[in-house]
């Protein structure tokens, strides 16, 4: 054979495995609105730069004679490229090919994936769209499965992985993208659960539809599985572009700084609308965030869980930040088992990824119930705890007004290693509210009053004046200082500046006992 003839013949086939399982398939797959495993990386990736690996690779599976048929690529896509000229790893799984299910050889393109990604230091981008386990291939496929499983768990906290669900995601598959540190869902076209409806119609009795199951409005929202969800792929995979832009690319870098004409010492005026006078009436935290970080551009993640505390990236004079912020707007802003696991797993990816911790304060405190009490919110409280209390990353916090009990405590404050800790005028740092203290330290005076409501009115204001203040804090170095609200933005950003260096580390360790 010539050169020439042979390049022809490698042209075929890499054409071949273009295909993946076929043009009535792929119709199939466009039918449902979904894009195939490719189109997906045209829109993920800068255009022109994917390079594949292992597209060669075909199943090795004769048991039974049951899988005689072969795509050369075996069902996944996987490779290099770049966004925003950034290099990352990928694997985009083809449902065309055996409904995009995971063979050995299938599982094997992915670990080589997450290898590289590990040892050179990259993110990963897995794009799921798999009908699970594939089934002729028994337990080479359930151990290809915990071949991916190790992985990504060796991966967690050195790289960025982030997986998005384009299509069925069912049985322990779904465990791949739950250790990874974001999940990307579509409505109407992603689905995940550990047991699909007819089982657990089998098992429990109960009738729910893949969508009330495990669709992507029920992760989003109930289960707090999914951490961002989108209308259509496109704008999921632009939503992973948004995100890899605030992501170093492993955890021994920075985050990204990107250049901002937004001047460091922008003062807004707004800023002193915002908190009500009234102590009780709620506002929208959302809008103190956007009047502080570069540009009003704040990506927020689990939009719609636990909306009670806000979790997401900014940026700060160009410095990416991680911010956790209570919203009043929600329940008060008070602290939650939801809440406490929302806010628990961002503080630590951000510590992982050496991402500044900026926190706005306003909480009543933790939740009290019988629901939450048995449902551990003691022990889903101490993982926020925790969480805060072992970041070694600066931790700067801004309490804009409520920062009463043990929620003082978690929410970044000096004693467990805040490095800047501010507070509006307008804070109140006591054990508990100005009611509730009075009930208790004056219940019997309060009864034996002539007008007890009148008594009590009064006890609460000269509460409220003694204590309902930042200045008994300031006055022992528990704020660094009680700022004008219009100067947040600044400070931070200058705060920001002197801890660029910080040095700081927890005792050695295997690793800690985080209370699971
Ligand atoms: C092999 C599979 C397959 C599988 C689908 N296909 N799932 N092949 N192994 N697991 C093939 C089908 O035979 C079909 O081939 C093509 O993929 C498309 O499947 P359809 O059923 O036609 O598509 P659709 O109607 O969209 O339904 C998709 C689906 C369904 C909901 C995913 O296929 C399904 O229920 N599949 C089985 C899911 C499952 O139970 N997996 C095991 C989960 S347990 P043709 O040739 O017609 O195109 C698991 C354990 C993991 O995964 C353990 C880890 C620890």
């Amino acid at each position: 054979m010539t050169m020439r003839e042979r390049l022809q013949e490698l042209e075929e086939r890499r054409r071949e495995a273009e295909r993946g399982g076929g043009e009535a398939r792929l119709e199939r797959q466009h039918g449902k609105g979904k894009l195939s495993a490719r189109e997906r990386l045209d829109v993920l990736l800068d255009p022109g730069s994917f390079v594949e690996f292992d597209r060669f690779v075909e199943h090795r599976c004769h048991d039974f004679g049951l899988n005689e048929e072969r795509y050369p690529g075996d069902g996944v896509v996987t490779g290099y490229g770049t966004v925003d000229g950034r290099t990352i790893y990928v694997f985009s799984q083809d449902f065309t090919v055996f409904g995009g299910s995971l063979s050995e050889a299938h599982a094997e393109k992915i670990v080589k994936i997450l290898e590289l990604a590990t040892r050179n230091g990259i993110p990963v981008v897995g794009l799921n769209d798999s009908g699970g386990a594939r089934i002729q291939e028994g337990v080479a496929s359930l151990g290809g499965y915990a071949d991916i499983f190790l992985r990504n768990t060796l991966a967690s906290g050195v790289v960025p992985q982030i997986s998005a669900i384009l299509g069925p995601c069912a049985g322990g598959a779904v465990y791949s993208p739950a250790i990874t540190d974001f999940i990307y869902m579509v409505e109407g076209i992603s689905h995940m659960f550990v047991t699909g409806p007819s089982v657990v119609k089998t098992v429990t009795h109960e009738e729910v539809s893949f969508e009330e199951l495990g669709g992507a409005g029920v992760h989003a929202s109930k289960s707090g599985v999914a951490h961002f969800v989108h209308r259509t792929e496109v704008e999921a995979l632009r939503g992973i572009r948004r995100l890899l832009s605030f992501l170093p690319s492993n955890n021994a870098e920075a985050p990204p700084a990107r250049a901002t004409e937004d001047p460091t010492d922008r003062a807004e005026e707004e800023l002193l609308e915002i908190v009500p006078d009234r102590p009780n009436q709620p506002y929208d935290m959302h809008r103190v965030i956007e009047r502080i970080v570069d540009d009003g551009d704040f990506l927020e993640i689990h939009e719609r869980y636990a909306g009670n505390l806000l979790v997401g990236f900014g940026r700060l004079g160009g410095r990416a930040v991680g911010i956790l912020a209570n919203q009043p707007a929600v329940l008060a802003g008070v602290l939650d088992i939801d809440a406490s696991l929302k806010g628990a797993r961002f503080v630590r990816f951000c510590d992982a990824f050496n991402f500044p911790i900026v926190t706005f304060e306003d909480v009543p405190g933790f939740l009290p119930g019988v629901t939450q009490e048995h449902g551990g919110i003691i022990k889903h409280g101490a993982k926020l705890l925790y969480a805060y209390c072992e970041a070694t990353v600066p931790k700067l916090t801004v309490i804009t007004r409520k920062a009463y009990g043990g929620a003082y405590d978690v929410m970044a404050s000096k004693h467990i290693r805040g490095d800047l800790n501010l507070a509006w005028p307008t804070a109140e740092i006591a054990v508990m509210g100005p009611k509730g203290a009075v009930e208790i330290l004056h219940r019997r005076e309060i009864e034996e009053a002539a007008d007890p409501e009148a008594r009590t009115a009064e006890l609460e204001g000269s509460f409220r004046r003694a204590f309902a203040n930042p200045y008994l804090a300031a006055a022992r170095g528990y704020l660094d200082d009680v700022i004008d609200p219009r100067e947040t933005r600044a400070r931070l950003i200058s705060g920001l500046s002197m801890l660029a260096d910080k040095r700081d580390r927890n005792p050695p360790k295997k690793h800690g006992n985080l209370p699971l």
